[in-house]
């Protein structure tokens, strides 16, 4: 049992040894801050002996993350060796949690859905929808801007990259917090890894159905088409199946989604910097940055040494666990300036970890950046007002920086 405390100085008196940040009440309480000032401070590569995870290494600083990102011949993101989380899921299989050369042939079949040309084929379509659910917003009235905004344009952009049936794509939302939940939270959709497994199971049947139709279609341009023709994908077994549709439904929703909830809070607690960008809306690309780097939607990537190294000047040897935090790399005043303001102006504001780096760096940046950025010009172009009206419910979760519920009211 780790010790949960809130303020600076509390956390100072604490003895190293006794700090353990993957506990999930951290991040559901937004208590995490103080105590990877101290680790930053203190012992920014930290050992940590005991957790419900067993014992693990945290990276805490900007350039110490860097360095693991980019050397994946020594630490390794492979599933067989405990995959990418603090949690070991050595059942779970997709390229995210392979290395290569495996990776590097999955992930070439999926990336073409994200590229240039194609976000070029996309725009009109995510702008007419956002337009839409902007527009259908109550007025005057509370909300909960999670579910009528956040959850259904990331759905709905979900359904396209799939080319899902439109009407169940609520399906994909349940999929999604069925594969991130953590099964020891009480409100979790599953309660046991059992229990999720029955769930993905049914998703992969469903999608199977799917899958199968397009496999003996000609190819198309969607993502079950391409896995289905993918040289390197199309007889991939259940579990790694399943393990990837569940990285696409969660790369592509939850992120993004917790983005555009993070921002409202942000700009919330920020209003000198909604001004700003309300005078000069060419901040909008830099705006979007500072978001995604403040939001920081993924906690945390995990690899485990091949071999034994050095880093930081600790010693790790080879099995040890090694996790990259990127919520306080993005908050490192060694490498970002003033990190715990957001300042929608950065002279470099792609300067933040929370795409990650190196031959697993998001796949889906430039999506999740058009996403959020028709959002938030849409916005502006209407003059809407968004006012916080409540505390946001916050995920339990180590992993993944979610929002739950952000009551909020719209102008009339
Ligand atoms: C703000 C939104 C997003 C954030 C913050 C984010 C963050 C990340 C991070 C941290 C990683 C791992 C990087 C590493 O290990 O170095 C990752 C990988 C990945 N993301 Fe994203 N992501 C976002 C949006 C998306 C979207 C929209 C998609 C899909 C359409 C997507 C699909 C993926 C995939 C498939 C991977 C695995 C890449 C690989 O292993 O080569 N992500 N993302």
């Amino acid at each position: 049992m780790s010790i949960v405390t809130e303020t600076q100085r509390e956390v100072d008196r604490l003895p190293l040894e006794a700090i353990n940040v993957a506990d999930p009440r951290l991040y559901q309480e937004d208590l995490w801050r103080p105590y990877f000032a101290r680790l930053r401070r203190e012992a920014p590569v930290h050992y940590c002996r005991e957790s419900a995870y067993g014992p693990y290494w945290s990276v805490t600083k900007f350039k110490d993350i860097m360095t693991v990102e980019v050397n994946h011949e020594a630490y390794s993101s492979a599933a067989e060796l405990g995959g990418i989380q603090i949690e070991d899921q050595p059942m779970r299989s997709s390229f995210i949690r392979m290395d290569p050369p495996q990776h590097t042939h999955q992930r070439r079949v999926v990336a073409p859905i994200v590229a240039s040309a194609n976000l070029a084929n996309m725009e009109g379509t995510i702008r007419e929808r956002t337009a839409r659910v902007l527009d259908s917003l109550p007025r005057s009235e509370t909300f909960d801007w999670v579910d009528l905004v956040s959850i259904e344009l990331t759905t709905m952009m979900l359904a396209t990259l799939f080319d899902f049936p439109f009407e169940d794509r609520r399906k994909l939302t349940w999929w999604s917090d069925v594969a991130v939940a953590n099964v020891t939270a009480h409100d979790a959709p599953v309660h046991s890894e059992a229990e999720r497994f029955a769930e993905l199971t049914r998703m992969a049947e469903y999608m199977g159905r799917l899958y199968a139709e397009r496999a003996s279609a000609p190819p198309k341009f969607d993502l079950l088409s391409m896995l289905a023709h993918g040289t390197s994908t199309r007889d991939m077994p259940l579990r790694e199946f399943m393990g990837t549709l569940g990285l696409l439904i969660v790369g592509g929703n939850d992120t993004t989604r917790n983005t555009m909830s993070g921002a409202v809070l942000a700009l919330q607690q920020h209003p000198d910097q909604w001004a700003k960008l309300r005078a000069n809306p060419a901040l909008l690309p830099a705006f979007v940055q500072e978001i995604i780097r403040w939001q920081t939607p993924v906690i945390h990537m995990r690899r485990t040494a091949r071999e034994d190294t050095e880093l930081g000047g600790q010693r790790i040897r080879a099995g040890d666990k090694v996790v990259m935090w990127y919520v306080s790399g993005n908050r490192d005043e060694e490498a970002i300036a003033d990190p715990e303001s957001l300042v929608i102006d950065r002279p470099r504001p792609r300067h933040h970890l929370s795409f990650g780096s190196g031959i697993h760096r998001c796949v889906g940046d430039r999506l999740a950046e058009l996403q959020l950025q028709i959002l938030w010009e849409e916005i502006l172009r209407r003059d809407l007002t968004i006012e916080v009206v409540g505390e946001p419910v916050r995920a339990y979760s180590n992993f993944l920086r979610g929002i739950k519920t952000l009551p909020v009211r719209i102008g009339a």
